[in-house]
């Protein structure tokens, strides 16, 4: 499916005369948030588009109110990386009203395309769980005890990953047990403490899922806190960060399946398309890598 301006009922723009919005839903603490919006900012810069810019700081309510700050502001064309999925009515009728166009990265919003929003640019998030998934099965041999450490909940992100990897290990290793679920929050500080009670309850754990590398992080800053050796729990991540890769190479972390943030070339150039009266397409996938143990050390510098 696509989407072409006249379907907007709007009158065809140029991108370089239009002023971008640019709304982050999490706070740049984290290095995909802070790859993702450097990319935004980088690819405005280098097109000389004038861009404005607000951080949710993981606080939907905020993020609802940042989003209609910069259409009163002057945003004429928005980029959002949502929180939630749900729960954006007010935005989506705020800008079919005043005609400004959302291109929607990394998260989903749900909502009708191209009625709602121009497009939706991300990762295939049920691939980067059965990668991951893979990757566990190859650690443990088929069998063993495994936790998830979930993402936020609240959001397709979450879900996919979930669902990947949960769908690959029962099609594949049913000598894999999920024994464990608890989210983490998508933080450091989430992963270490959900994996403290994690130890508690489950001292005989084999492996850990982290729907993100900070979680895994924290999952690791646990393990070394318990006594446990690198190696003993195999961990598997989601993002590619330059630490969890590291950790491969340190060998803590057993894989971190990638989730690439790099969004700004993508959303100006779907925006700067859809400007010109192209059919955009509702939806793009961009491409992930898998660091592994045989490539840690080779794709470092390509982590984030
Ligand atoms: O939505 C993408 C996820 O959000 C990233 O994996 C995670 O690091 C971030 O918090």
């Amino acid at each position: 499916q696509t989407c072409n301006i006249e379907q907007f009922g709007m009158e065809k723009f140029d991108l370089q005369d239009m002023t971008v919005g640019f709304s982050q839903s999490e706070a740049e603490s984290n290095p995909f948030r802070i790859t993702e919006t450097a990319s935004i900012e980088d690819e405005a810069k280098k097109r000389g588009v004038e861009l404005i810019t607000a951080n949710a700081q993981s606080d939907f309510a905020q993020q609802i109110s940042d989003v209609q700050g910069l259409m009163s502001q002057g945003a004429e064309l928005l980029i959002i990386a949502p929180l939630n999925s749900d729960g954006w009515e007010p935005v989506l009728a705020e800008a079919e009203r005043k005609q400004v166009p959302i291109v929607t990265i990394d998260r989903e919003i749900n909502g009708n395309p191209c009625e709602d929003y121009v497009t939706f640019i991300g990762s295939d998030f049920v691939e980067q769980g059965r990668r991951a998934a893979d990757q566990m099965i190859e650690a443990l041999g088929g069998e063993g005890k495994v936790a998830i450490l979930l993402g936020t909940p609240g959001n397709n992100v979450t879900t996919e990953r979930t669902k990947g990897f949960k769908d690959r290990v029962e099609e594949k290793a049913p000598g894999i047990e999920v024994v464990f679920e608890q989210t983490g929050e998508f933080t450091r500080q989430g992963g270490q403490s959900v994996t403290e009670q994690l130890i508690q309850s489950n001292p005989d754990i084999d492996g850990v899922y982290a729907e993100n590398d900070e979680m895994g992080i924290g999952a690791v800053t646990a393990l070394r806190g318990a006594g446990k050796q690198p190696g003993d729990v195999k961990i598997v991540t989601v993002d590619g960060t330059k630490t969890a890769v590291q950790n491969i190479i340190d060998g803590w972390i057993y894989a971190v399946v990638e989730s690439n943030p790099r969004f700004g070339p993508l959303a100006f150039d779907a925006h700067e398309s859809f400007g010109k009266g192209e059919d955009v397409p509702v939806e793009l996938i961009i491409s992930d890598r898998v660091y592994t143990q045989e490539n840690a050390e080779e794709q470092l510098p390509n982590a984030y």
